[in-house]
């Protein structure tokens, strides 16, 4: 059956990767929370999507130039009233409240080269002995190379958007262990083909019931989606 993973928290009813988002998503029963990291100046690991402040808080600049101190005191809510006082979330705390549910802790780090963002990433992890229920990816995929010279035991997801030619073999030799390609390029070749190397498919990003209904139909294992409690009522 495929899963439902719940595309930076319910982001579609909750400001994006925030705790209430990421409980709403828990409560429409999400498999598993996808979410992205970014680096504070001190070294600590904040769950945000943009490098930069202003889309979704009510600060200004770099994450990197920001300690988590000084990101702490930022309203995350991007403007939704109901919402008002929510703050950035740190990793720690979202895997506290995702319990037992499956985290994909996606790795910004494409415009920002983080140093140490991948040895951070892993070391919160075993702290709170989460290796069973994190899988990590990103579009760097050195960072995915990176991890694997670090001897990580997480599942690696390989994310893609530009075209990519057989994108399964791509993923096999680059290491990764499951690939993460955009809805437009999903096809059930696709999927059979990484299915023939045992390696799951997670679709990204799986909004409209048309859609979510094709990527059942044609075998995904999860549609990473904004909607939960939509895919969970067509995929059941
Ligand atoms: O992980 C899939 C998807 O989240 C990648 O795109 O920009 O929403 O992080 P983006
Ligand atoms: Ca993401």
């Amino acid at each position: 059956m495929t899963m439902v993973w719940a595309h930076r928290g319910a982001s579609g009813y909750a400001p994006e990767n925030t705790l209430p988002a990421i409980e709403m998503a828990l409560e429409q029963g999400a498999d598993a929370i996808e979410i992205d990291v970014q680096l504070t100046r001190d070294d600590e690991v904040v769950v945000i999507h943009d490098e930069t402040l202003e889309r979704t808080t009510s600060g200004n600049g770099w994450v990197a130039d920001h300690s988590l101190e000084a990101l702490r005191a930022l309203d995350a809510s991007a403007g939704d009233e109901r919402y008002r006082g929510t703050r950035v979330p740190t990793l720690q705390e979202v895997l506290h409240l995702a319990g037992d549910a499956t985290v994909n802790v996606e790795l910004k780090n494409t415009r920002m080269r983080y140093h140490g963002l991948e040895e951070r990433v892993l070391a919160i992890v075993a702290e709170l002995g989460a290796a069973d229920r994190v899988v990590v990816s990103s579009f760097n995929h050195y960072s995915l190379r990176h991890l694997l010279h670090l001897g990580t035991p997480l599942p690696l997801g390989a994310l893609y958007s530009d075209p990519l030619f057989q994108p399964w073999k791509y993923a096999r030799r680059l290491g990764a262990t499951a690939l993460h390609p955009p809805l437009r390029a999903t096809r059930r070749k696709l999927i059979d083909a990484c299915h023939d190397l045992g390696m799951p498919v997670h679709v990204w990003t799986v909004n409209e019931p048309d859609d979510i209904k094709k990527m059942a139909k044609v075998g995904a294992d999860a549609v990473i989606t904004n909607y939960p409690n939509l895919a969970r009522s067509i995929i059941g």
